[in-house]
C-alpha cells in the first residue's frame, strides 16, 4: 500500500471512452473536444470554454489575450506554483507577488490593494486546495483599477465560491483557467481549460490556442486569396498573430469527459476526507490547519497541515522520512515563488513576505483523494499522532505553584513534558518534574540547553498589591528580576517566551482598553508588571505578553480571589467588595485554552485576555453567590476613594479582546462571562 498526497481515479468507463476515441475517426481536433467544453461551461455556469494542452498554456494565452506585453504587470500571490508568475515572462512582462493570510493561503487583500499600480493589468488570484477566499473584494478593487482578473483555478474544480455559486463562472473574474494533471480533481492526462464570458477573449482564445489562425468566422484579411469567385476557398487559412500549439487531443477529452461524470462524488468525498482530518488533527498541540472555514465550498485538491518542526524538536525532513517509512508520501505546496532562484535573482525577497514565509516553513500536503479508503486515512493519522506522541513538546513553568500554572499543569493533556521551577512549594508532581536549580542566567542557559526546553511560561510574581507595597524588594525581585534572568538565558535562542502580565496597569474612565493604550502605574506591583513588560519587548520582541485578570478554583497551596468569596460567605462572615472597580476577569479554563492555541500558532507580541463584559467586584461577587446559592447579604458594597485607602487602584480595566478575537475568532462565545461563571468553574 503506497499512499501519495494525490492521485487520480481512472474506472472501465474512462478507459471504454478513451478506446471508443482511439477507434473513431479522429485522435484530435474531432468532436470530443468540443463537447467537453460544452461540459465544462455548462458544469461551471460559463458561457464559453476553451480547452488547452495544459494550465500553463491556458494562463498564458489568458493574458496574451488580454494584450499583456512588456510594458505591463502581473500581480499574483507568492504561495504558488511557479507557473502562476511564469506566464508573465514568457510575454516579457514584468510581475510582482502578495504575501497570503496564513488561514486562507489566498493572496492578502490590503497588500494587493497597495500594490496596484498604472503597470498591473492583470491579477492571478490562486485558489489553493481548491478554496476561494476575497473573490468578490479582489474583483471590486480589480475593475475599480481597471484591471483584469484571471483565476487561477488549477486546484478548483468543483469548488464553489462563498456565495455558493461554482468555481469558474467567472462570476469574480474575466478569465478562470483550470488544470487536469492527474492530481487535479479531474484528469486528461495533462490538460487544462479556460472559462470564460467575454465573446472577444473567447475567439481570442481560441486563435491563440491554434497558432493565431482564425477561427469562429474570423473576417480574411487576405480577401483575393481566400475566395474563388465569392466562394471561400476550403484549403484556405490565415494566420492573424503568433499564436501557439496548445491544442488538447480527443483522446484527452474522451477521458475528461467521463471523468466529469464523476466529478460531484470525487469532490464530496475530497471533503468528507478534509472534514474528518480536520477532527481528529486539531486535537494534536503543535499542528496547525489552514482554511478549515472554507471546507464547504473547496474543491479540496490537497489537505495542507502546518506543523511548527522546531517546537517539536524535529525537522520536515525528519517528519516526512518517517511518513515514507509508513509508504506514505507527503508534499509541499509551495516554496514561494520568489525563492526559487530565477525570481531571486530577480530582486525578490522572502523577508518581504513573512506569512508566505512562515507557511512554508511549517506547510505539509497529507494524502487527500478519491480512492483513499477510511482504513487508509485512519491510517494516515494515527502516523501523525504517533510521531507526535513520540515528540513532546519540553516546557519550563515558572510559578507552578500559583493559580494559573497549577491551571496549566492539570489541563495539560500530555503534549508536553513541564518542568516547573521549584521555588519554595513542592508543587504538580503529578502532571510535572519539578526542578529545583540556582535561579542565576548560567544555570538556567545549561538547563534550557540540556533538557531542549522549547517553551518558558511565566507565571509567577507576587500578586499580592499590598505585599509589593510593603516589600518593595520582594516584589522586584519576583516581578522584575526573574523575568530578566529568563530573558537574559534564553538569548540567541529559539525558546519562546510567554509571560502573564495583569489588567492592572490600565485605567481609563469608559469603554475597553486596547493594546495600544497607555501604561499606568497607581501601585507598587503595576510598576513591577510595566518594568517586565517593557523588559520584555526591548530584548525578546518574539515573546508572547497576556495581560489578563482571572478567576476560577484555586489549589491547595492557593486560594483564589472567587475562594476567597465563597469560603467567607459560607462561613458568614461579611465582606467589604469594591462597587466602583471594574474588570473583565476570565476564567482560569478559557484563559489556559486560550493560552495554549496561541502557543501552538506561535503568536507573538501584547494580547488581553479577558471576557467580553465588564462588571464590578460587587456585582462579579453576587454572581458568585447566586450561583452557590450562598446569602448575598453578608456582600457589602464599598466604593473606593483612593484619598481614603492607603494604595491606589485603577477603577476601570475592562479589556478589549479584539486583538485576540481577530486570530481566533471562534473564541467569542468562550470568552461570554456569565457562561463561564455557569460553567462551575468557580
Ligand atoms: C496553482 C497551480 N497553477 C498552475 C499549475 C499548472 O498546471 P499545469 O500542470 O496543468 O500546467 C499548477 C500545477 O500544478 C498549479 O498547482
Amino acid at each position: 500500500m503506497k499512499l501519495p498526497y494525490s492521485k487520480q481515479y481512472i474506472d472501465k468507463k474512462d478507459i471504454n471512452e478513451v478506446v471508443k476515441c482511439l477507434k473513431s475517426d479522429f485522435v484530435t481536433q474531432g468532436p470530443y473536444i468540443e463537447k467537453f467544453e460544452k461540459k465544462i461551461s455548462k458544469y461551471v455556469g460559463s458561457k464559453y470554454a476553451v480547452a488547452v494542452s495544459s494550465c500553463t498554456a491556458g494562463l498564458h494565452i489568458a493574458l496574451k489575450a488580454i494584450n499583456f506585453s512588456n510594458n505591463d504587470k502581473l500581480l499574483t500571490s507568492i504561495i504558488s506554483f511557479v507557473s502562476t508568475a511564469n506566464v508573465s515572462q514568457f510575454l516579457d512582462g514584468k510581475v510582482d507577488f502578495v504575501d497570503i493570510n496564513l488561514d486562507t493561503i489566498s493572496l492578502n487583500l490590503e497588500m494587493l490593494k497597495k500594490k496596484i499600480d498604472k503597470n498591473v493589468k492583470a491579477i492571478i488570484p490562486v485558489h489553493i486546495s481548491g478554496a476561494a477566499y476575497n473573490e468578490k473584494e479582489i474583483y471590486k478593487v480589480a475593475k475599480e483599477k481597471k484591471v483584469f482578473v484571471i483565476e487561477d483555478c488549477a486546484h478548483a474544480l468543483g469548488g464553489e465560491y462563498s456565495d455558493g455559486t461554482k468555481i469558474g463562472s467567472c462570476k469574480y473574474s474575466d478569465m478562470s483557467v483550470f488544470s487536469f494533471h492527474p492530481v487535479k480533481s479531474i484528469t486528461t492526462g495533462e490538460g487544462g481549460v479556460i472559462t470564460t464570458n467575454n465573446k472577444e477573449i473567447y475567439k481570442k482564445l481560441l486563435r491563440l490556442r491554434s497558432h493565431g489562425i482564425n477561427k469562429v468566422n474570423d473576417k480574411f484579411i487576405n480577401k483575393e486569396l481566400a475566395f474563388t469567385k465569392r466562394k471561400k476557398n476550403p484549403w484556405y487559412y490565415e494566420m492573424r498573430e503568433l499564436g501557439y500549439h496548445y491544442r488538447i487531443t480527443d483522446i484527452q477529452c474522451a477521458l475528461g469527459l467521463t471523468q466529469l461524470d464523476k466529478l460531484n462524488n470525487f469532490i464530496k468525498k475530497r471533503r468528507e476526507l478534509s472534514r474528518y482530518y480536520d477532527d481528529e488533527l486539531k486535537k494534536i498541540f503543535g499542528l496547525n490547519l489552514s482554511q478549515i472555514s472554507m471546507r464547504k465550498n473547496t474543491a479540496a485538491h490537497i489537505y495542507v497541515i502546518r506543523i511548527n518542526y522546531k517546537f517539536f524538536s524535529t525537522t520536515r525532513q525528519e517528519f516526512m522520512a518517517y511518513m515514507r517509512n509508513k509508504n506514505i508520501y507527503c508534499q509541499v505546496h509551495y516554496m514561494p515563488i520568489c525563492m526559487h532562484p530565477y525570481y531571486k535573482n530577480k530582486g525578490f525577497r522572502i523577508e518581504n513576505f513573512p506569512n508566505a514565509k512562515k507557511y512554508y516553513d511549517e506547510c505539509i500536503s497529507i494524502p487527500c483523494y478519491y480512492s483513499l479508503s477510511v482504513k487508509e486515512q485512519k491510517f494516515v493519522i494515527h502516523h501523525i499522532k504517533n510521531f507526535f506522541y513520540n515528540k513532546k513538546v519540553n516546557l519550563l513553568l515558572f510559578g507552578g505553584s500559583g493559580l494559573l500554572g497549577s491551571n496549566i499543569l492539570k489541563m495539560n493533556k500530555s503534549n508536553f513534558n513541564i518542568f516547573t521551577y521549584l521555588n519554595k512549594k513542592n508543587i504538580g508532581r503529578k502532571f510535572s518534574k519539578s526542578v529545583k536549580f540556582n535561579l542565576n542566567i548560567k544555570f538556567l542557559k545549561k538547563f534550557i540547553y540540556e533538557k531542549n526546553i522549547s517553551i518558558i511560561i511565566n507565571a509567577s510574581g507576587l500578586t499580592s498589591l499590598e505585599e509589593c507595597e510593603s516589600k518593595r524588594n520582594l516584589a522586584i525581585k519576583s516581578n522584575v528580576k526573574i523575568i530578566s534572568t529568563i530573558l537574559n538565558s534564553i538569548q540567541n535562542t529559539d525558546v519562546k517566551l510567554v509571560h502573564i502580565s495583569t489588567d492592572q496597569i490600565f485605567d481609563k474612565k469608559r469603554g475597553k482598553i486596547a493594546e495600544s493604550e497607555k501604561l499606568v502605574f497607581k501601585n507598587y506591583y503595576a510598576k513591577t508588571k510595566v518594568l517586565a513588560e517593557n523588559q520584555i519587548k526591548k530584548l525578546n520582541p518574539k515573546s508572547l505578553i497576556i495581560r489578563s485578570n482571572f478567576f476560577g478554583k484555586g489549589t491547595v497551596y492557593r486560594n483564589s480571589y472567587s475562594d476567597y468569596i465563597v469560603k467567607n460567605l459560607q462561613r458568614k462572615n461579611f465582606i467589604p467588595i469594591w462597587s466602583n472597580i471594574n474588570f473583565s476577569p476570565v476564567s482560569l479554563n478559557t484563559l489556559v485554552k486560550c493560552l495554549f492555541k496561541m502557543i501552538n500558532r506561535n503568536i507573538s507580541g501584547v494580547f488581553n485576555i479577558s471576557s467580553n463584559q465588564k462588571i464590578s467586584k460587587f456585582k462579579f461577587a453576587n454572581k458568585i453567590a447566586e450561583l452557590k446559592k450562598l446569602d448575598k447579604k453578608f456582600i457589602i458594597p464599598k466604593k473606593f476613594d483612593n484619598k481614603r485607602e492607603k494604595i491606589d487602584r485603577p477603577l476601570n480595566m475592562f479589556l478589549n479582546n479584539k486583538k485576540l478575537l481577530d486570530l481566533f475568532p471562534e473564541l467569542e462565545k468562550e470568552l461570554d462571562l456569565s457562561k463561564q461563571i455557569q460553567k462551575k468553574l468557580i
